[in-house]
């Protein structure tokens, strides 16, 4: 049977703004408004580990307003389970610009609102379940993270980070966590060094801070592995042009989640992850980019061994 997944993080407002080139400072360009939905990188992980069979349960924090209203809705309409989410007085909900070009680039302002006010004494995190499967951003205080950690841990469960956006590791986090999965900037950030260094120089940076697996996304460089007791490897990119990379870790963090939940290896849910992400950056958008199981399945068949459907 499955372990169960909880994703603990920022859910808002997105609106999604396509544009032919980023405006310069002081300039203004028109663009196009492709979606205003529901998104946060939480929001999306946990959607993502659901098209890929998983049975997640969503915890966030929102103000008393109408977008925090819509939070059952919302999460049921892509089947989520949202119990004990906080609803925080005098705080307003998430928003969050996310702006993509026509190179499929993404630039992303997110007002966090009540994800930047909550605590953890605002969750009951003694409901997690047995050998759950815990997946954060570093969208909500390092405090909830902390102590999500620890309770998912306590449970004999697995705790995945994406640290996005980047923000300073504190070590008793680092300490609970088994999966740290940066972007490149990111994993520069976070290890000290700069762009000219190499991929298994920042991972072993982040393995003296304390992570023990880390997944480095590369974006059209694929991904870098470096696992305990595992020889670390670089896996390729699929094989796309890239229309819109908004959203693309969070289609990966919570697909790599849903694989791990279903048992694969973690070789082999990255690699599943990677195709998920690869399949994600073909369309534009966030929630309509996101693929469902079936349909990741059908591309990685295409990738390896060509059209197959005939
Ligand atoms: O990763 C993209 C997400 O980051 C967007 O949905 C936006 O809400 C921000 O949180």
């Amino acid at each position: 049977m499955s372990r169960k997944i909880v994703v603990a993080g920022l859910y808002g407002m997105s609106l999604l703004l396509h544009m032919k080139n980023f405006p310069a400072p002081g300039e203004t360009v028109n663009g196009e408004m492709t979606a205003l939905e529901a998104g946060g990188k939480g929001f999306n992980q946990a959607v993502s580990a659901a098209r890929n069979g998983a049975d997640v349960t969503f915890l966030t924090a929102v103000g008393e307003d109408a977008f925090g209203e819509k939070l059952a809705q919302e999460c049921r309409s892509y089947g989520l389970s949202c119990m004990g989410s906080a609803v925080l007085a005098g705080e307003k909900t998430a928003a969050a610009a996310v702006m993509s070009d026509a190179q499929g680039e993404s630039r992303v302002v997110v007002s966090a609102g009540a994800c930047a006010a909550v605590k953890p004494e605002d969750f009951d995190f003694s409901r997690f379940p047995q050998s759950g499967i815990l997946l954060l951003q570093n969208e909500l205080p390092c405090g909830v993270n902390i102590e999500a950690a620890k309770a998912m841990k306590k449970r004999g469960g697995t705790v995945l980070l994406n640290p996005a956006p980047a923000r300073k590791l504190e070590e008793e986090l680092l300490r609970h966590i088994d999966f740290l999965i940066p972007n490149w900037g990111e994993a520069l950030a976070l290890a000290g060094l700069d762009g000219d260094a190499a991929p298994a120089e920042a991972a072993e940076r982040l393995h003296e801070l304390g992570a023990p697996n880390i997944i480095i996304t590369l974006g059209g460089k694929g991904l870098y592995l470096s696992f305990q007791r595992q020889t670390p490897a670089f896996i390729e990119a699929a094989q796309v042009k890239a229309v819109d990379t908004s959203g693309a870790g969070d289609t990966f963090c919570g697909a790599f989640a849903a694989r791990l939940a279903k048992g694969d290896s973690r070789r082999s849910a990255a690699r599943f992850a990677n195709f998920a992400s690869g399949l994600s950056v073909t369309r534009r958008g966030i929630m309509q980019a996101i693929p469902f199981e079936g349909e990741i399945q059908a591309f990685m068949l295409a990738q390896t061994f060509g059209d197959v459907r005939g």
